[in-house]
């Protein structure tokens, strides 16, 4: 009989990995363990609600109150706001976090008083992809997880400003026909099928790897008009197929979840773009630095993918807000290599 590995069983082998005789120095320390089985709770959790859908009174837009339009200005939807309530219920009393920050609040979440004050800091973005919630279409959850710079204070804005080779955990959780916990502690990537009778997650693909050459790409075509001219000269190539530069035919996919496109490129490869474009060009892109692209990067990397935001490393970028946007380019090596190049090219003949 083949053995059955728990996500609690995965991590427990990453806590005593690499410990010392006297038992400190493990991989992850105990309480980071604790805290990744209480995310991994949660996100059992929100898979429930948004498994019954029109059911349980979960779909549709937050409407007529204060709260119908998050920070980043766009519509709440029922389950946004469940899933982010979910998660801070969840993690709030378990001595493990100094604070959270999440995509549905302005602010951060400073772990109440009544509560121990652990070491750690988590950022989330609680479901991700909610245009297609009312569709039944792939949504999920995407976590990220820093150390307090320092602990005996409370917790501020400032100490969740850390560049994403900070991270001491990242992962996601996709919520498509099957639950799938995909996750890193910085040892490769592993992926976890929640098993609903069990009421388990069961470690189904470990050392995950992105082959470095791709025939797939994800970009939203409509926002073509509005690309510079590296993106717009890449994707060009890529649609001329066989009779072009690139001399082989590209397949494209769109999920609009980025959750849903990454995890298609951590199974079978491609490259996943969220460019800046013309339409606010203040804005540096749609995607959020802290909390979607940062984790995503980080489990790239760790797959052998690479991730920029067409000028340097995603993962190297200094934050100077909670909400800030960037430029995303992630997955297969050499695609993104290429993209980068078309960018450092371009910026050299100007
Ligand atoms: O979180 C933002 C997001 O929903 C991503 O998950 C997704 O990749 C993208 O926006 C879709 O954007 P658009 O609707 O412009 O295609
Ligand atoms: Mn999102």
């Amino acid at each position: 009989m083949s053995k059955t590995i728990s996500l609690t069983r995965y991590l427990v082998e990453q806590q005593r990995k690499t410990a010392t005789p006297s038992g400190s120095g493990g991989r992850i320390p105990p309480e980071l363990r604790l805290l990744l089985e209480v995310v991994a709770r949660a996100c059992k959790n929100i898979s429930h609600a948004v498994n019954k859908g029109a059911l349980g009174s979960t779909l549709g837009s937050v409407m007529g109150s204060a709260e119908s339009e998050n920070v980043q200005g766009e519509i709440q939807k029922k389950l946004d706001i469940i899933a982010n309530e979910v998660l801070i219920e969840a993690n709030e009393w378990g001595g493990h976090l100094a604070g959270m920050a999440s995509e549905e609040m302005e602010g951060i979440y400073a772990v109440p008083n009544r509560y121990p004050q652990g070491e750690y800091l988590l950022l989330f973005d609680p479901l991700d992809g909610s245009s297609n919630i009312d569709i039944n279409v792939s949504i999920g959850t995407i976590f990220s997880v820093l150390k307090m710079p320092e602990g005996g204070r409370a917790v501020h804005e400032a100490d969740f400003l850390q560049a994403g080779n900070k991270q001491v955990a990242a992962g996601y959780c996709l919520y498509g026909p099957q639950t799938t916990l995909v996750l890193t502690v910085g040892d490769g990537v592993a992926m976890f099928t929640l098993d609903r009778e069990q009421g388990s997650f069961v470690l189904t693909e470990e050392n995950v790897q992105i082959p470095p050459d791709t025939q797939e790409f994800a970009i939203n075509m409509s926002n073509m008009r509005h690309w510079d001219t590296p993106v717009r000269r890449y994707v060009d190539e890529l649609l001329a197929g066989k009779d072009g530069v690139r001399g082989k035919d590209f397949n494209m996919r769109w999920i609009a979840a980025m959750v849903a496109d990454v995890h298609r490129i951590l199974c079978r490869g491609g490259v996943f773009m969220y460019p800046w474009d013309k339409r606010e060009p203040d804005k540096a892109g749609k995607l959020r630095l802290m909390y979607e692209a940062n984790p995503m990067s980080w489990l790239v990397e760790q797959a052998g993918g690479a991730s920029t935001n067409c000028k340097e490393r995603i993962m190297d970028l200094q934050p100077g807000r909670l909400h800030e946007r960037v430029s995303v380019v992630l997955g297969s090596k050499n695609e993104v290599e290429r993209l980068t190049a078309y960018h450092h090219a371009h910026v050299n003949a100007l």
